[in-house]
């Protein structure tokens, strides 16, 4: 039996080339070796105030953006959260597992409340109970997240176990599944940061629908470090950023890009990198557009039923076990 995964994105912002070569590559990759779920989690998304109807739109944009990555929905669940009811059940559940404590501590939380507990949204604070009630709902084994979410990961464990022990075995274990280094990619702006779909200077991301003059312009523009070679150096953030987008673009190995680079200076590599990633967008973008409305539909309502048979089964055992009597 093929082990199971589980993933997903917020329906929030615009995505940008670091969330496709630090995640959406990686399951594109996995998704043939393990049983895989991808998911929308829209639900997630209003922990935070949301124009609704961009996020109708964005929901369905981030569905095309799966897909056009290499998703391939023969092989993969793909569906939106909130067409499995069993999520929001199952964080109710999961919330009566919860201690206060725990999600206090939970570094998300206090980022995005801005250490303002007395404002900061219900929602925002039980997050990560519903990011571990997507998780435990289909008895997934990995997860791949990235280092930032390693925090959540280990709370969706920490509520499995409690459950399994106080009321007995309803969840499998999940791993976290994080990728390999190099798939960490920061802005242009500042290589300390990640590239952030909330980052206010937009020079910052490549975002995946940039047209090719953005993209050359952002480029461009990116913060450089002293010195002249073109090489990765861990000492030399913005050019071993520059570096990884090109290296993750081209799929060219270490050795190759820098062999490329050999004697060239900064100017030269800046418009090899611009013609690189414009190159990998192109193609992307039009698969972007490839899908009409109905047949994304038609996807969407296939996956989510797939999703419920499994998530159904999950959320009856833990009611039985619990004691939760439900008729009908
Ligand atoms: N919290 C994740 C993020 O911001 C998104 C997410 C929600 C998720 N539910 C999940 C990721 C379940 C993995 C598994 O990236």
């Amino acid at each position: 039996m093929k082990k199971r995964i589980f993933s997903g994105a917020q329906p929030t912002g615009e995505l940008h080339i670091g969330n496709y070569l630090g995640a959406l590559k990686n399951w594109v990759a996995l998704q043939h070796e393990y049983e895989s779920f991808f998911c929308i989690v829209n639900l997630h998304a209003i922990t935070l105030p949301q124009n609704p109807e961009v996020l109708k739109k964005k929901t369905l944009d981030l569905a095309r953006i799966y897909l056009a990555s290499g998703i391939d929905p023969q092989v993969s669940t793909v569906f939106i959260q909130a067409d499995v009811a069993e999520h929001a059940e199952l964080a109710w559940v999961l919330s009566c597992v919860s201690r206060m404590g725990e999600l206090e501590r939970m570094t998300q939380f206090k980022d995005k409340g801005k250490g303002n507990t007395e404002r900061a949204g219900v929602g925002l604070f039980t997050y990560p109970v519903l990011m571990a009630a997507d998780i435990l709902l289909y008895q997934t084994d990995l997860v791949p997240v990235g280092k930032d979410q390693k925090q959540h990961l280990e709370l969706s464990r920490d509520l499995a176990e409690r459950f399994n022990r106080d009321y007995g075995d309803a969840f499998v274990i999940p791993e976290p599944f994080i990728p390999p280094v190099g798939a960490s990619i920061q802005s242009l702006q500042d290589p300390q940061k990640k590239m952030s779909k909330s980052d206010e200077n937009l020079n910052g991301s490549i975002f995946l629908l940039d047209d090719a003059d953005t993209v050359t312009k952002k480029i461009k523009r990116a913060v450089t470090d002293s010195g002249t070679d073109i090489k990765f150096d861990e000492s030399r953030p913005a050019i071993n950023n520059l570096l990884t987008i090109y290296h993750l673009v081209t799929d060219k190995s270490v050795a190759e890009c820098e062999a490329n680079f050999d004697g060239k200076g900064y100017g030269q590599f800046k418009t090899e990198l611009a013609e690189a990633v414009v190159e990998f967008l192109r193609p992307f973008q039009a698969r972007v557009a490839d899908y009409a409305d109905a047949e994304l539909e038609k996807i969407l309502k296939d996956g989510a039923e797939k999703a419920r048979a499994i998530a159904r089964e999950t959320l009856r055992d833990v009611y039985e076990k619990m004691g939760i009597v439900r008729l009908s």
